[in-house]
């Protein structure tokens, strides 16, 4: 018996990476998988069909059922045609994992308008279209134990000095999914977002002093797949619109935004009484600027 025998799963990005280790996971518990890839480089150029092809191969040949698509997730109508898949080829559609990502690291000052949208366009956009499509079946149905799982990360959660492009479709991936936690817990979905650190092909982008992780960690994406398997089963219905870390042999839950402190008036404030009241209740909150470094948090 595996831990997800029954449940039909999309993985976007599932080729390599972080996607590929979960899609295997996936396969060898029972689940059957759509492995979606559009084998690009790490800049999303280019295409190849090896990379999801090679990924079904292996969960077949491990005794799993899994069927490759080679969509894009950036275009709208590969994204409706990557859910028929699954409906197409096993009957329905449980779970939805939205890993696929590229990088296209520049400081803002130097970012050019094509390098932001092609990043918005797969994070971002990407996530929004394979979820439209999903949530659209799982709205019909009405009932069932269906999981949304997105990717976000650490950057997009404190921001890093060279991705503002790759920061900002992360942290809207964050409001997006706490939106669909919302909008969908009446129709049986759970909707989390997963902040990883795991040794892929885009961790290996940054430069080795700027990574985080020591040497004798084991940074394998195998432990991010293993938090993906359990909140791809019926067991993790308590948890809906949360951000989890995963990284090396730990996991973490982060806090859900909240005010920190108030100040409130009964007239309206001139620009004076509210500097003066701003001084005395919110400065003491706010940590003064980090010092100068372009050491960025992770990915
Ligand atoms: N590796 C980390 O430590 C880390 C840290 C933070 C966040 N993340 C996020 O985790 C996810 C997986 O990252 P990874 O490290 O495994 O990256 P990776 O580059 O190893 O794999 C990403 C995969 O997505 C595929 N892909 C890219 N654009 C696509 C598109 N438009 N349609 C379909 N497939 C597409 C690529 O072909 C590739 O196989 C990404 O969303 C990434 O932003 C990773």
């Amino acid at each position: 018996m595996g831990y997800l025998d029954g449940r039909v799963c999309i993985v976007t990005g599932a080729g390599r990476g972080i996607g590929a280790a979960t899609a295997e996971l996936l396969g060898q518990e029972g689940a059957r998988v759509v492995v979606n890839d559009l084998g690009v480089e790490l800049d999303g150029t280019g295409s190849d069909t090896q990379p999801a092809e090679e990924v079904v191969e292996r969960i077949r040949a491990a005794g799993g059922q899994a069927v490759a698509n080679f969509g894009n997730v950036a275009d709208h109508a590969q994204a409706e045609q990557l859910i028929h898949s699954a409906i197409e080829a096993y009957g329905r559609l449980d779970v939805l994992v939205n890993v696929a990502g590229i990088l296209r690291d520049r400081m803002i000052f130097n970012l050019p308008e094509g390098d932001w949208d092609a990043v918005i366009a797969v994070h971002l956009k990407g996530t929004y279209n394979t979820t439209h499509f999903a949530s659209q079946y799982w709205h019909d149905r009405r009932e069932g134990d269906y999981r949304l799982i997105n990717f976000t990360s650490s950057s997009g959660l404190f921001g890093a000095p060279g991705q503002p492009n790759y920061a900002a479709a992360k942290m809207g991936i964050v409001g997006f999914t706490y939106s669909c936690a919302r909008a969908l817990q009446r129709y049986g979905v759970t909707a989390n977002a997963i902040a990883p650190g795991a040794a892929t092909r885009m961790i290996d982008s940054i430069p080795g002093e700027r990574r985080t992780f020591t040497a004798s960690v084991d940074r394998s994406p195998e432990n991010v797949a293993v938090l993906v398997g359990f909140l791809a089963s019926r067991a993790s219905g308590w948890a809906t619109g949360r951000v989890f870390g995963a990284r090396g042999h730990e996991y973490t839950l982060y806090s859900n935004p909240e005010p920190v402190r108030v100040v409130a008036g009964e007239t309206r404030f001139t620009i004076e009484r509210l500097e003066a009241a701003l001084e005395a209740t919110f400065r003491p909150a706010v940590a003064p600027p980090e010092p100068r470094s372009d050491t960025p948090r992770g990915s």
